[in-house]
């Protein structure tokens, strides 16, 4: 227990020295902020930046906040739920005015909620919903829509046959949104008998490395052929790409359109993905951050019911990628440039 804490410190240490501020932090950092206190200053406390697209996440929130005329700093806590609290602490001790978290686990992170409330900061769960909680505001996308998209990727090109589903980790909520989304579609054709879903699985901290070893001890220990995959993200779709092998045509889902997806989808080993416009959301969080600070009124077209509340909400719209909508999509967007897709 002792050294599980020691090394949560030390990795924390770590962390916050990847952190990013515009504050003058050399001395005296707390007495610092304090002393910069006309400016509204924004914590954002990430999960992980293991995935490219938490990049685009930090970046954009931190340059529209910086735009909008705050300050902000930004920790990762490398996927570990008890450094997010000891960050949370940090930021909160440093004087945040909004904290803005992307929960590493969506119901410990109530935690979080709770030490923000203690000190009069108002929260907003980024990406993924806090449960049981109080939480202040939830801006995502519509992931069970993510999900439905994720399953009729992969059920437009097989019809029939063995499904295998690669779920995220369990412990965030959006992971059982997608899989939610995906058993909408999926339900009404196992009901008919037309598919059997011979492997469905959640991958512990969305980890490439367990998705792959999860999915071949199954195809080891079962004489079983899989018509389809459903992958819960690109980095899962590209773990099931690593065990089926480059030469299938076995259709496979993913969502986030990473760059490597992207080009497996031009290479025709994986089937398509789902884009979430990242800078949309991430401007409008930052936006939605500066007005609660600055006492502005907010309203919101929906809520989340999260076990605790009605969670006012903004859910944004994902999009259906696969190798025809490319251009229109992610390279018009500014996603990606031409040369990056086509390299
Ligand atoms: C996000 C996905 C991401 C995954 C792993 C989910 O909560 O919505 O975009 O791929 O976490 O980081």
């Amino acid at each position: 227990m002792k050294r599980r804490l020691a090394l949560s410190l030390i990795l924390l240490l770590l962390l916050a020295g990847c952190a990013t501020t515009n504050k003058v932090t050399n001395t005296n950092g707390i007495d610092k902020l304090q002393a910069d206190g006309e400016k509204v200053y924004v914590g954002f406390a990430l999960d992980t930046l293991k995935e490219s697209r938490w990049y685009r996440d930090k970046e954009n929130v931190e340059n529209k906040v910086k735009e909008l005329g705050g300050n902000i700093k930004t920790l990762a806590a490398n996927g570990n739920q008890d450094v997010q609290i000891e960050q949370v602490k940090l930021l909160i001790n440093e004087g945040i005015d909004i904290l803005i978290i992307v929960p590493s686990d969506s119901k410990t992170a109530s935690k979080a909620v709770q030490l923000a409330h203690d000190a009069g900061v108002k929260v907003i769960a980024y990406d993924r919903l806090i449960m049981d909680a109080p939480l202040d505001y939830y801006i995502s996308f519509d992931n069970e829509k993510v999900g439905e998209m994720q399953a009729q990727i992969t059920l437009d090109q097989v019809s029939e046959g063995n499904i295998a589903y690669i779920g995220g980790s369990k412990a965030d909520n959006n992971a059982l949104f997608f899989r939610e989304g995906a058993m909408n579609v999926l339900q009404p054709l196992i009901d008919s008998g037309d598919i059997k879903l011979v492997y469905d699985k959640y991958t512990e901290n969305w980890s490439k490395e367990i998705a792959e070893k999860n999915l071949r001890v199954f195809l080891n220990n079962n004489n079983i052929s899989i018509d389809g995959i459903i992958a819960a993200n690109d980095t899962l779709a590209g773990a099931a790409v690593n065990v089926i092998g480059q030469n299938t045509d076995i259709p496979i889902s993913g969502q986030d359109a990473e760059l490597s997806a992207i080009h497996r989808i031009l290479a025709g080993t994986q089937t398509g993905t789902v884009y979430k416009p990242i800078d949309t959301l991430a401007n409008q969080a930052a936006t939605l951050a500066m007005d609660i600070a600055n006492g502005n009124t907010i309203s919101t077209e929906t809520t989340t019911n999260n076990g605790s509340k009605d969670v006012p909400s903004i859910l944004l719209e994902p999009v259906r990628i696969n190798r025809n909508n490319i251009e229109e999509t992610i390279i018009e967007s500014g996603h990606f440039t031409k040369e990056e897709v086509y390299q």
